[in-house]
C-alpha cells in the first residue's frame, strides 16, 4: 500500500482528483468505481472544477457506484443515485446511460446483484476504484464478518454503520439493508484509491494498514492488492506506528 498523509481533506481531494484526471487521459473508455459519503466530496468538487476548466470530460467514462440502499426509490433524497447526481453528475457531461447504480427497489435483489456484476465484467472491469472506510473498517457496505464476501450481495447494515449514517435520514428511517459490491468484486479493480479523514477513522485506518488481514476489518484485505493508494489527513493517520512511506 502507498500511504499519503495530507494537511487537509481539500488537499486530498486535489490529489485524488488528479489521479482520475490522469486516468481519463489514457485509453478510452475508462471505467471508474465511485463512492458516496463525506470522504469523496472534495474529489468530486475538484473533478467539477476540472470539467469547467476543460481539463476533463466524462463522455468516455463509465461509472459504477459501490453500493445502494435497499427499498429506497432512486429519486429519494438519500439514495446514492441522488447523491451522485447532486454532487457530480449533474454538473458535468456525464451521460445517464454510462452512470451505473444498483437498483435498490429491484424485486429480486440476488438477480439485481448478478446483473450489476455482469455489467461491470462486460465493460472490462473497473480501472480505478474510489473507496472510503467505515469506522468499523467496512469498505462499500462490506461489514465486519466471519468471511470475506465475493460478488455483489445484499447486506444487513451493522449498528455502527446505521449510527454513522442515521443523521442523513431526516425524512424517513434509515434502511436496514443495502446492495454492495462484495470484497472480491472490489479487489478486481485495477487500481484502488482510499480516502480517510478525521479522528473517528484513526482506529480503522491503523487496523487496515498495520493489522492482520481479517474479515473482522474488511479494509485490511486491501493489503493483498498490488495497486492501492491510501490518502489520509493527520487525524486519520494518528494511530499509525509507522509513518513511512509518507508522501506530501
Ligand atoms: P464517510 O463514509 O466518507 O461518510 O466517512 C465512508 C464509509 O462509511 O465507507
Amino acid at each position: 500500500m502507498n500511504v499519503y498523509v495530507f494537511a487537509s481533506p481539500d488537499e486530498i481531494g486535489a490529489a485524488v482528483a488528479q489521479r482520475f484526471i490522469d486516468d481519463a487521459q489514457g485509453r478510452t473508455p475508462r471505467v471508474w468505481g465511485l463512492a458516496t459519503g463525506a470522504s469523496p466530496l472534495p474529489v468530486y468538487c475538484r473533478l467539477i472544477d476540472a470539467y469547467q476548466q476543460g481539463k476533463l470530460s466524462f463522455r468516455h467514462i463509465k461509472t459504477y457506484n459501490l453500493d445502494e440502499y435497499c427499498a429506497l426509490p432512486r429519486n429519494d433524497e438519500n439514495s446514492y443515485y441522488t447523491f451522485m447526481h447532486r454532487h457530480l453528475f449533474d454538473a458535468v457531461d456525464m451521460e445517464e446511460k454510462n452512470a451505473h447504480f444498483f437498483n435498490g427497489t429491484a424485486p429480486d435483489w440476488a438477480a439485481e446483484c448478478r446483473r450489476y456484476d455482469s455489467s461491470i465484467v462486460q465493460d472490462g472491469g473497473i480501472d480505478l476504484q474510489l473507496l472510503g472506510i467505515g469506522q468499523n473498517g467496512h469498505i462499500g457496505f462490506n461489514e465486519p464478518s466471519d468471511a470475506f464476501s465475493g460478488d455483489s450481495f445484499k447486506v444487513e447494515l451493522s449498528a455502527s454503520t446505521r449510527r454513522a449514517n442515521a443523521p442523513y435520514f431526516t425524512n424517513r428511517p434509515m434502511p436496514q439493508y443495502a446492495l454492495t459490491m462484495g470484497i472480491r468484486r472490489i479487489l478486481a479493480a485495477k487500481q484502488i484509491l482510499l480516502i480517510a479523514t478525521g479522528t473517528a477513522k484513526a482506529d480503522a485506518v491503523q487496523r487496515m494498514i498495520e493489522g492482520r488481514v481479517t474479515p473482522q476489518c474488511p479494509a485490511s484485505v486491501l493489503q493483498t492488492h498490488a495497486q492501492v493508494s491510501v490518502f489520509l489527513d493527520e487525524r486519520a493517520a494518528a494511530q499509525l506506528s509507522c509513518r513511512t512511506p509518507t508522501v506530501r
